[in-house]
């Protein structure tokens, strides 16, 4: 690849573990509508957009919702994730993330979070990343959620800096999709891991560095 530029991170399961108060949030409402629902079934919904999850969550249920329906489910899934993010504090930013990012600033490289999320901010905000990012793109300002390239696709504009020069660091498949087909450089962490779409796999933040100096062949730090 070229030189690297820029990293664009996920948020939820990426930066910071909201993965788990998302499922809780699902979980809750499948059991109000008497739906099925596992963990397992919650994979398909990492990455996805909140109404891409109801479709789905709706097509589990076999049964048919009305589109205000499935807009109330989708707010009150979010009201019991949002009561969930209440105890969220700049303690769940772990070491390992932060260390990571500051040396990678320090070594020149932009940084910034391309989300599907529309709680994008204000979880910046709770884990003490509010201002710290070069450029936000979240679930607020795109119009089709991942797998769809968009959302890295304006991350790399508001960064100026091309797709090839840009690393996609992700936990979920419809996250690498996306950073595929923007044509960027696809990192695994976590749940993606084992997916063969990822160009490079990691199972710590740290060895981002590592490999941005193999790349660019200068030191990071
Ligand atoms: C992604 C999560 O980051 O954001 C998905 O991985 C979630 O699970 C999506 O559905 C949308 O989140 P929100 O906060 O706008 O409901
Ligand atoms: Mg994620």
């Amino acid at each position: 690849m070229e030189v690297v530029k820029a990293f664009i991170f996920d948020l939820d399961g990426v930066l910071v573990s909201t993965d788990e108060q998302h499922y809780k949030a699902w979980k809750s409402l499948a059991d109000c509508l008497g739906i099925p629902f596992s963990r397992k079934d919650n994979e398909a919904f990492r990455g996805v957009s909140r109404m891409s999850c109801m479709d789905k969550l709706a097509a589990i249920s076999g049964r048919q919702f009305t589109k205000q329906e499935k807009t109330d489910c989708a707010t009150w899934k979010n009201e019991q994730y949002r009561r969930l993010l209440d105890s969220l504090s700049p303690a769940d930013l772990s070491p390992d993330v932060k260390t990571t990012l500051d040396m990678l600033r320090a070594g020149g490289l932009l940084l910034a979070v391309g989300s599907s999320s529309k709680n994008a901010r204000y979880i910046l905000a709770r884990i003490g990343l509010g201002d710290y990012f070069d450029a936000v793109c979240d679930g607020t300002n795109i119009a089709k959620s991942k797998p769809d390239p968009e959302v890295f696709l304006k991350a790399a504009q508001m960064l100026k800096v091309l797709p090839s020069q840009s690393i996609v660091v992700e936990d979920a498949v419809a996250g690498l999709q996306a950073a595929k087909a923007a044509g960027m450089t696809a990192c695994a962490i976590g749940g993606a891991i084992s997916s063969p779409l990822a160009d490079i796999r990691i199972k710590y933040f740290s060895e981002l560095v590592q490999y941005v100096e193999r790349i660019n062949d200068e030191k990071v730090f």
